[in-house]
């Protein structure tokens, strides 16, 4: 099998953890025998600084991604591009348009903290003696930050500012879809998170979640409203399997469940588009971390968020899941050795302190 994808390394501590995952993808690639061709693109501030300042996406980033059965990104912006305008900066001028333009509606995030490394989480111990494992499902192209109107004028020689939270029942109904299917492949337990108590669209969500859960019957469904949510998700993370919820919730809730699950290293993301007829998605894998400027350069970034996007590349848009599931064992097995880059390190026996290219190479040697 021969997969094509485009490589969007990006800024801050991108380039360095991408090029530790690029080399675990082609051990794996040469193990478990399919061919990747890859070509590698400019996107976020390093396009900017090549474009001088004209744009943080190419027009040859998205050509060449259409023509791509993934993209494996890094991660964008930094300081430096702060100060742009608003419409050209990284996260808003690359990030949210390269979602929409390809229709990446479903955004999974799992957030799981291994049992070795619940010391490092900001939930108490005992909370959590066996570490959680949870999946959360965000919807990524609608709602209140792309709906319409969106703007800003003057009334009564006041400023004000809006934006529009809406969806259509086919949107929810297609993030639900995902949601339950992934609930099938886990626990078979869904939480929908929603404010139906005060949102209209809440209550549309709600109700299209009863509706499409009499097609799967074996998962059970329950609902919370999103602040419970936030507080049941720091009281109780490991009572949860797959949540499931709309854009601006899944932006906050996935922060904080990244958040207690003890290092924002750890955590890979997929954001997909409809399913395609081999079963495959189209789709895009990043850290959820982001660019991390504090420390990029240096070396000392933990990979495993991006070699762990790789996995989940290999498992929904390329089919190879034999070598997707070696490749996070590989990485578990780097934790479980103590191998431990600073975001991890707490000095505790049996830890070694590694850097960026040491755990990459425990992981290879792992593979
Ligand atoms: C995320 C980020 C983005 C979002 C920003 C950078 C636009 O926070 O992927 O969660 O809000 O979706
Ligand atoms: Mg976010």
């Amino acid at each position: 099998m021969s997969h094509t994808i485009t490589v969007l390394p990006g800024d801050g501590i991108g380039p360095e953890v991408m090029d530790v995952a690029l080399e675990v993808l082609d051990a794996a690639s040469a193990k478990f025998d399919f061919k990747i061709s890859r070509s590698t693109h400019l996107v976020g501030g390093a396009a900017l600084d090549a474009t001088s300042n004209e744009t943080p996406l190419p027009k040859a980033t998205i050509e060449a991604s259409e023509k791509a059965d993934a993209i494996l990104f890094g991660s964008v912006g930094g300081p430096k591009w702060e100060n742009l305008p608003p419409h050209i900066q990284p996260e808003r001028g690359a990030l949210l348009p390269l979602r929409k333009h390809f229709g990446l509606f479903a955004n999974l995030r799992p957030g799981s903290c291994l049992p070795a490394l619940t010391h490092a989480s900001p939930v108490k111990n005992e909370l959590i003696p066996n570490g959680f494992d949870v999946l959360c499902v965000r919807e990524l192209t609608g709602g209140i930050y792309f709906g319409e109107p969106k703007g800003r004028e003057e009334r009564n020689g006041e400023a004000v500012a809006f934006d529009t939270m809406v969806y259509k029942k086919s949107e929810i109904e297609n993030i639900l879809h995902v949601a339950f299917k992934a609930a099938m492949g886990r626990d078979k337990r869904l939480t929908s998170v929603d404010k139906a108590n005060v949102l209209a669209t809440s209550v549309l969500w709600r109700e299209t979640a009863n509706e499409i859960a009499t097609q799967y019957p074996e998962v059970t469904l329950d609902h919370l409203y999103v602040d419970n949510a936030a507080m049941q998700m720091v009281k109780r993370p490991d009572s949860f399997d797959v949540l499931v919820t709309e854009n601006l919730f899944g932006d906050i809730l996935s922060d904080e469940m990244a958040m207690i699950s003890g290092s924002l290293g750890m955590l890979p993301s997929a954001s997909l588009g409809e399913v395609k007829d081999n079963g495959l998605y189209f789709g895009m894998y990043e850290p959820s971390g982001g660019s991390a400027p504090d420390i990029a350069g240096q070396g000392i970034a933990n990979p495993i968020a991006q070699i762990l996007s790789v996995s989940m590349m290999l498992r929904y848009s390329l089919g190879e899941t034999i070598a997707a599931n070696a490749i996070d064992t590989a990485a578990q097995n780097a934790i479980d050795l103590g191998l431990r880059t600073g975001d991890l390190f707490t000095g505790k026996n049996g830890e070694t302190r590694v850097n960026t290219i040491e755990m990459g190479n425990a992981i290879l040697e792992a593979l």
